[in-house]
């Protein structure tokens, strides 16, 4: 690997577009549920989000509403965002809340199981995995210490079902630990793979690697990313030509 190269792509990109674009007018659309839900509440158990994650919630969850959905929250606190996967997601949900303060326990009520532990402790984790099935979401709003999101990642990733959804909060700062590893992490995606047994170019058939098997697609937000599982671990790629005209190269 060239570190030259590396470094000079890094520091371009961190240095780039610092202005932005001219300011333009928003191109207008309609609240979505959750924003709905959000500004509705008015009421009842606290909830503080950023925004602009209800947006991407949307984006990366309204495959699962109206499914049997199991979701972990990492961050209780007064139990509002609890309520709003319920009822977001609808009678099918499960939720599972965690935190290390054991007063959160006051949330547990029917469909939302309150775990009490640090995120930080790799063997508090373990004992999750035993209790809890398979999930279909993960929300770290905990600690926001980069070290206890990694160590929450390697936990829960891999508990996560085909076409899961991970994400990690309020990852502020550019310099941020937690960007750094995600950085490093989802360079993974990109391996270019090894050939199937019996193909002879890269276009008709490669073997993903594991990290490509397991993770589809990795998203970033202000202060929050995304690993989005695929939903076929199994899948291989290529690329077929298609259409039956082509240019004479
Ligand atoms: C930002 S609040 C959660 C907000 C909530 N998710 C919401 O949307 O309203 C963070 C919570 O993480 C909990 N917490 C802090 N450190 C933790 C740790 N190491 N492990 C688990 N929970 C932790 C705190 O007790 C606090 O209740």
């Amino acid at each position: 690997m060239d570190i030259n190269l590396y470094l000079r792509g890094l520091t371009m990109g961190m240095t780039s577009y610092r202005n932005g674009d001219a300011a333009a007018p928003a191109r207008e659309r309609k609240p979505n549920p959750l924003e709905t839900w959000f500004d509705g509440h008015v009421e009842g158990p606290g909830i503080i989000k950023w925004r602009h994650y209800l947006e991407a919630y949307h984006r990366h969850f309204a495959k699962f509403v109206g499914t049997e959905v199991h979701i972990l929250e990492i961050g209780v606190y007064a139990g509002g965002s609890l309520q709003m996967w319920k009822d977001y997601f609808g009678p099918g949900c499960r939720v599972y809340g965690v935190d290390i303060r054991e007063e959160c326990k006051v949330h547990e009520q029917e469909s939302i199981r309150i775990l009490t532990g640090d995120q930080g402790d790799p063997g508090f984790w373990q004992a999750v995995r035993e209790q809890v099935p398979e999930l279909d979401i993960v929300v770290d709003d905990g600690s926001h210490i980069p070290l206890h999101q990694i160590t929450s990642l390697h936990a829960l990733l891999p508990h996560l079902r085909p076409g899961g959804v991970y994400m990690v909060e309020d990852c502020n700062g550019v310099l941020n630990g937690f960007h750094d590893y995600a950085a490093g992490l989802s360079r993974n995606i990109h391996a270019w793979g090894q050939l199937k047994p019996g193909v002879h170019h890269e276009f008709d058939g490669q073997i993903p690697e594991a990290f490509q098997r397991a993770v589809g697609s990795v998203h970033v937000y202000p202060y929050l990313t995304v690993f989005e599982k695929h939903d076929d671990p199994s899948r291989e790629f290529s690329a077929p030509r298609m259409g039956n005209s082509w240019m004479p190269l």
